[in-house]
């Protein structure tokens, strides 16, 4: 289980500090499939980030079954079984994508290329290629569920997966985390705005304002949905399309 105790992330803009995650308490079971959804802002990826170690949560712990996380470092986590595939994967200039599949796979020369095929890259046009801005913000998001999807881990955040891809080839990855999540042993957390993804999951987590406003079982939560959260600014600026302010 993965589990995060009154964890806030608090970071300095300026003169002011700003809260991003305020008192995230959650318990995700092993082997489920939650979807975290919520308006942009909201603070989906920095939960992400917070349980990867790539920020620092300012109050609480996280926990992964007995292991207590909170002050160790991306690698240690990695290494305790965290994945985590970026919303915007970075680019790695002066590598190449075998590299990238070399070092994630952590089994050097008996690194499985072809696995490439199944996030729908040919290696061959492929393995070659710089991981820099030459390739797309799509290609790239390929290559990193490639590289997730190679090594054993027992938490699995996918930061919407869906960002960059065409709407075909979605269909295709997202079979492919399915795929990987029926192996078992593994909690799998899609950020993600869509539908059909919120669809599959087992629970769904609305998280905005920096808080989780509501989790449980779809059918729950779908509702939810719908309602309360549709429009956030339209009636919120006092009729004047040039006002600035929200309220
Ligand atoms: N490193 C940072 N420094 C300052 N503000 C940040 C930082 N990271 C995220 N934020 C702010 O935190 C809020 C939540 O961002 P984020 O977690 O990316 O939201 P989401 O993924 O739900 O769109 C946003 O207002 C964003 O601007
Ligand atoms: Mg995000």
């Amino acid at each position: 289980m993965l589990k995060l105790e009154s964890v806030d992330l608090d970071v300095i803009n300026g003169n002011e500090d700003v809260s991003i995650l305020k008192d995230i308490n959650l318990e995700l079971d092993t082997g489920k499939f939650y979807a975290i959804t919520g308006p942009n802002g909201g603070g989906k990826t920095s939960l992400a980030k917070v349980i990867m170690g790539i920020y620092k949560n300012t109050a609480g712990k996280v926990y992964l079954d007995d292991l207590d996380l909170t002050d160790m470092s991306i690698t240690e986590r990695a290494n305790a079984g965290i994945s985590y595939a970026f919303q915007n994967p970075p680019r790695f200039k002066g590598l190449k994508v075998k590299d990238i599949l070399k070092i994630s796979a952590r089994n050097g020369d008996n690194t499985d290329f072809s696995r490439l095929r199944s996030v729908g890259l040919c290696p061959q046009d492929y393995l070659h290629r710089d991981c820099d801005s030459s390739l797309s913000g799509g290609e790239m998001k390929r290559v990193e569920l490639a590289t997730v999807l190679s090594r054993p881990s027992k938490v699995i955040i996918y930061d919407e997966p869906e960002a960059g891809v065409d709407l075909w080839s979605f269909e295709n990855l997202l079979e492919l985390i399915r795929e990987y999540h029926s192996r078992g042993g593994v909690t799998s957390i899609v950020i993600t705005h869509h539908e059909r993804v919120l669809s599959l999951a087992d629970e769904i987590i609305l998280i905005a304002d920096g808080e989780i406003q509501a989790k449980g079982p779809k059918e729950k939560i779908w509702p939810i949905l719908q309602g309360d959260l549709k429009c956030q600014w339209k009636d919120n600026c006092g009729g004047n399309a040039n006002e600035l302010k929200c309220y």
